[in-house]
């Protein structure tokens, strides 16, 4: 199991073997925590004490084996946000039921295919409604997707943060959405809201703000089904104390469980982070002025979250499990100065040709991945 990182690296033998055989960089996969995690969240959401939907966000991670473990469960179905992601999913089994498309201004094409999937969307302005009624069949269901009004993304950060930006419908809009939707002949079964990244325990009253807010409003339009979104997250930092399914289950049931409809969620970061470690090579140990520079095979295009996002990944030196001897700053190979991925981190004696294991590493890391640089993408390996 990775979700004790420790625990693999003392098997290192196996992980430098798989990473040596495959070629690194080389992200591992999990599939027990991707279990493990769509259960605890199939408890959580149980006790809302409503029919419940969980919709996997595979934006998160694509991977075969991860779709195919999600698959496995039966009961859980797909959030997509792209008819490429749509056309991954039915591919792996999932058939258009079960899965719900929330986009971001989707061009005509876009529209033109989540209607041909027969796919439940979700859409957040106007133009997409007056579009989406002229292209999908008259009286097709679409849900409204809200403004959740408070920023609550990880550690306050404007880039995880979803209020009052580029997303949703404000309350004094809904009126208007709701008449765009009659107008375009469409009918609207669902109010979906979407918070933010990674949302910590201490970010509750922001949360509940929100879930008011849908409740309010769920209270005046009738729907078959509340969709609150992903958010629940996993430890990056030291200090970070995620809110827990537990706590964000209570909230739902506070605020929602006394609606007389379904509750969905979307979650994509809490399944798969903590699935997946990304192991990478060292090639450059070399101190410059005060800084000890470890380089690696892997750039911010083989995972972006410590140079887009800056939230770092823990590193450790796989197959090293002595106590760490100095301080170093672990680069990438893309020419970009904000292309580090930990600064003046603990690590023992680095040599080049070491192999290093950062984690968790399972969400946003090979879905974003890109050929920047033409230095390719990640290689990929699955345990089952
Ligand atoms: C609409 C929507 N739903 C679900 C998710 C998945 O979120 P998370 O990875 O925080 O669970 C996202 C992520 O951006 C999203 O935009």
């Amino acid at each position: 199991m990775l979700r004790n990182l420790a625990d693999r690296i003392e098997w290192g033998e196996s992980l430098s073997a798989l990473a040596r055989r495959m070629g690194t960089p080389l992200y591992i996969y999990d599939a027990e925590v991707v279990r493990d995690r769509l259960a605890e969240l199939r408890h959580g959401i149980s006790c809302v004490g409503r029919p419940w939907h969980i919709h996997y966000a595979m934006k998160a991670n694509r991977h075969p084996g991860i779709l195919r473990a999600v698959r496995a469960e039966g009961d859980i179905g797909i959030d997509a946000s792209s008819p490429r992601e749509i056309a991954l999913a039915l591919d792996a089994g999932f058939t258009p039921d079960e899965i719900s498309v929330t986009s971001s201004m989707p061009s005509d094409r876009d529209l033109t295919e989540f209607a041909r999937a027969g796919a439940h969307v979700n859409l957040d302005t106007l133009s997409s409604i007056r579009r989406y009624g002229a292209l999908a069949p008259p009286g097709s269901r679409i849900g409204l997707r809200l403004d959740p009004e408070v920023a609550i993304g990880w550690r306050g950060d404007s880039r995880m943060a979803y209020g009052k930006g580029k997303f949703g419908f404000d309350e004094p809009a809904v009126a208007a959405a709701l008449d765009a939707a009659r107008a375009a002949g469409l009918e609207v079964d669902t109010l979906h809201m979407h918070c933010g990244w990674n949302i910590d325990a201490s970010a509750i009253d922001g949360f509940e703000a929100a879930l008011a807010l849908l409740a309010r409003i769920a209270r005046q339009v009738p729907v078959r089904t509340v969709n609150v979104g992903g958010g629940l997250g996993v430890r990056f930092l030291p200090g970070d104390q995620p809110l827990s399914p537990r706590a964000w289950a209570g909230a739902l049931r506070r605020h929602l469980g006394g609606l007389d409809c379904a509750i969905a969620c979307e979650p994509g970061t809490f399944v798969v982070a903590e699935a997946g470690v990304l192991i990478v090579e060292v090639n450059t140990v070399e101190q410059r002025r005060d800084t000890v520079w470890v380089g690696v095979d892997a750039g911010h295009n083989i995972n972006p979250l410590a140079a887009h996002y800056g939230v770092p990944l823990r590193i450790a030196a796989v197959g090293r499990v002595a106590e760490p001897a100095r301080r170093y700053t672990v680069a990438g190979n893309i020419n970009e100065a904000i292309d580090i991925f930990a600064r003046d981190v603990a690590l023992p004696e680095i040599r080049e040709g070491d192999l290093l294991a950062l984690f968790p590493a399972g969400a946003y890391g090979s879905s974003m991945a890109s050929d920047h640089c033409l230095r390719g993408r990640p290689n990929e390996a699955m345990l089952a």
